[in-house]
């Protein structure tokens, strides 16, 4: 390929991607499958690895992030950013109206939306192309965090059409979907991390992390809410907002009744009461309704006060609540021995649930709220996977209750417990004595992303550390056959079943088994990291304060969770004894690295009878391509590939979950080495 066939190529890659991105993320309605879209990206990202004059800031491949921003810069607002005045009273809204139908000229139209719940951005567009992104800061001026920003599909990189003015600055909220905090939740609890508090609080954390790509992993969303410029197309805030759907931005939707133009107090309330009904059912946390004056030239009219609009006002929705007794604060004991304080409350109706338990998060927190055993308090549900406390009512206290005396030693097992400087979190330093850390460790070791042993579920596990038969994860590796079927409902099969995963796991790789032993704070990527890095354990135990800071994804707190663990003994013994057992304690270096990583972040299932590979055949070369094969189909799975005479029910399976089937044919494809 030729300098100019590059250029063109590039070009051409370059709108297509853009096009399948706005479908996908924008108007929810995609052309091409993922592994199309896929495809083109690679191919993309090869030539701009090729011919690197011709990559441009606003490349789709900026979409997965990468670049590192130690500081952000300062930016001042060429509009100042402000807020709106907010109320939770109708009758404010009421006086609102009336009081602005007198200070405007002439008919007033409203434009109602939702008040989205995440944080504020500027976005510039230079000839319709993304030039910088700010945040709010305070009002006057903001940070530059453009390259996170990029990482986000529904935000253009570049503008569709072309009657966008030269330069002008979109406004909106940057919010993480309801789904996606869920997810990250999940992913957290499983790498032994406390979950987030909210969705909003995590938008506006991940915004502002040094690493792109590490934003590109939170899955943040965007809605546009207003326009700045000298040369917009209309003079009314709704036409506008139109527009710039028209221009590829995530717009709220008019059939979906998310904004609608009012005329009246009537209809404005009607707008409020619909979505005071309707809106948990969205995918997104919403906190109010903002109502806009529509004309540009009313707006200019009415002016501002000192912080906010006169033309503008929020009515906030009242977050429900419930009232109910707390009966008892009990403390859990997680896996990697972190103490959660948990209130028992008289059952109760919220948002349509009933609620029995409620977060109270830590010691300070039960402080802050002085909250005590027998209070009457409110409890509220936000984005939360469990509703939290939020106050006492105090005029309802009775004289005798006593302050809560946070507890000093382990539920479980009894041991003082430590508080680490800085940090919320009471932990149990007993990790192996305590037995709801001794089953949480050996749950989290065999678990699927960890030594995947099969038939090891969690209450075999219960039974065993019972039993006392294991005490730690490396117990697992002396099972005698007869001490198995000794336990209840364990026949010869199961049993047969347990001991070959046991086995099996011993080919997994040292990254794995890294992830595995369960660091605090080292889930699956920091594992990877160090693994390339280190390359085998003993030189991780010998890895300095330095050493570990400077490799990649690797913070203070991770660096000094690494090195108090290599500081136990206990564990140095429990290591040595899983290498006698035959895990892997060292990175393999030689033909078994992948030769490639095109399926980096992939899954496939292998199934049925092929013609050019043997199924060993496919899996080695899913694995040298950094690819993952798994054996059963399941919502992860991204790829089956199907040979002839595959089984029905996995067929059936795959195309319920949407998952992508393909022939061999296509999947040598994917791997195929690109003649230059
Ligand atoms: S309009 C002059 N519209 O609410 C202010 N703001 O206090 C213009 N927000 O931090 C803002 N949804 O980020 C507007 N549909 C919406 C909004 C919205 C959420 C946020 C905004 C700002 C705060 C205003």
């Amino acid at each position: 390929m030729n300098i100019e066939e590059a250029e063109n190529r590039i070009h051409f890659l370059s709108q297509e991607l853009n096009n399948h991105n706005y479908k996908y993320y924008v108007l929810s309605e995609p052309l091409i499958s993922d592994y199309q879209f896929d495809i083109l990206l690679k191919e993309l990202q090869e030539l701009e690895n090729r011919f690197p004059q011709f990559l441009s800031d606003s490349s789709p491949t900026k979409r997965v992030g990468g670049d590192i921003t130690e500081n952000f810069k300062k930016v001042k607002h060429k509009y100042p950013m402000l807020s709106l005045s907010n109320t939770y009273s109708k009758q404010e809204i009421i006086d609102f109206e009336t009081r602005i139908k007198k200070l405007a000229d002439g008919d007033l139209e409203y434009v109602c939306e939702l008040k989205y719940d995440g944080v504020a951005i500027g976005i510039k567009y230079i000839n319709g192309i993304l030039h910088n992104c700010v945040t709010r800061g305070d009002g006057d001026q903001g940070e530059e965090i453009t390259a996170n920003i990029k990482t986000i599909r529904s935000i253009p990189l570049q503008l569709r059409g072309s009657d966008f003015p030269r330069e002008f600055e979109v406004r909106g909220e940057i919010f993480l979907p309801l789904a996606q905090f869920q997810k990250l939740n999940e992913e957290r609890l499983a790498d032994g991390e406390e979950p987030y508090m909210n969705p909003r609080n995590t938008a506006s954390g991940s915004v502002k992390l040094q690493d792109s790509n590490a934003v590109a992993k939170r899955g943040l969303d965007f809605y546009l809410y207003g326009m700045y410029g000298a040369n917009l197309p209309f003079q009314k805030h709704f036409e506008n907002v139109i527009k710039a759907g028209e221009w590829g931005f995530k717009i709220p939707d008019r059939k979906m009744n998310m904004i609608k133009i009012c005329h009246s107090i009537e209809e404005i309330m009607a707008f409020i009461d619909y979505w005071a009904e309707k809106r948990n059912a969205l995918p997104f946390d919403t906190d109010g309704i903002v109502i806009k004056v529509n004309d540009y030239r009313q707006q200019e009219e009415l002016g501002f006060t000192a912080k906010s609009p006169r033309w503008a006002v929020s009515y906030k929705f009242k977050t429900e609540q419930a009232i109910t007794v707390l009966e008892k604060i009990t403390y859990q004991v997680g896996r990697t021995g972190a103490i959660t304080p948990v209130a028992n409350l008289t059952p109760v109706l919220l948002a349509g649930t009933t609620v029995k338990r409620a977060s109270l998060h830590n010691a300070d927190q039960i402080e802050k709220l002085d909250v005590r055993e027998g209070d009457v308090v409110f409890v509220e549900k936000g984005g939360e996977i469990i509703p939290k406390i939020v106050g006492v009512d105090f005029s309802q206290r009775k004289l005798n209750l006593s302050p809560n005396r946070y507890i000093t030693n382990c539920p479980e097992c009894g041991t003082e417990l430590v508080r680490a400087e800085g940090e919320a979190q009471h932990y149990c330093p007993n990790q192996f004595g305590c037995p709801p850390q001794i089953k949480g460790r050996i749950e989290h070791f065999v678990s699927r992303k960890a030594m995947n042993i099969d038939g090891l579920g969690a209450e075999t596990i219960d039974l065993l550390v019972e039993k006392k038969i294991i005490k730690n994860i490396s117990d697992i590796y002396f099972i005698q056959k007869q001490e198995i079927l000794s336990l209840e409902r364990m026949a010869e099969k199961s049993t047969q079943n347990l001991l070959k995963g046991v086995v099996d796991s011993k080919t997994i790789p040292f990254e794995r088994v890294l992830f595995a032993i369960g660091i605090r704070h080292v889930g699956e990527t920091v594992a990877k990291k160090l693994a390339k890095k280190f390359k085998n354990i003993e030189s991780l135990k010998k890895a300095t304060l330095d050493e570990l800071v400077n490799t990649d994804e690797i913070g203070e707190k991770i660096a000094q969770s690494i090195q108090a663990f290599f500081a136990n003994e206990d564990n140095h013994l429990i290591i040595d004894r899983l290498a006698v057992a035959g895990l892997n304690f060292a990175v393999v270096e030689n033909s078994e690295q992948p030769v490639s990583d095109k399926l980096k972040g992939f899954t496939f299932v292998v199934s049925g009878v092929f013609q050019i590979f043997s199924r060993d055949e496919l899996k080695k070369a899913i694995e040298d391509n950094g690819g993952k094969p798994v054996s059963a189909v399941s919502a992860k799975t991204n790829y089956l590939i199907a040979g002839e005479n595959m089984g029905p029910a996995k067929l059936e399976k795959a195309q319920s979950l949407g998952v992508k089937i393909i022939t061999e044919k296509e999947f040598s494809e994917m791997i195929k080495i690109e003649s230059v």
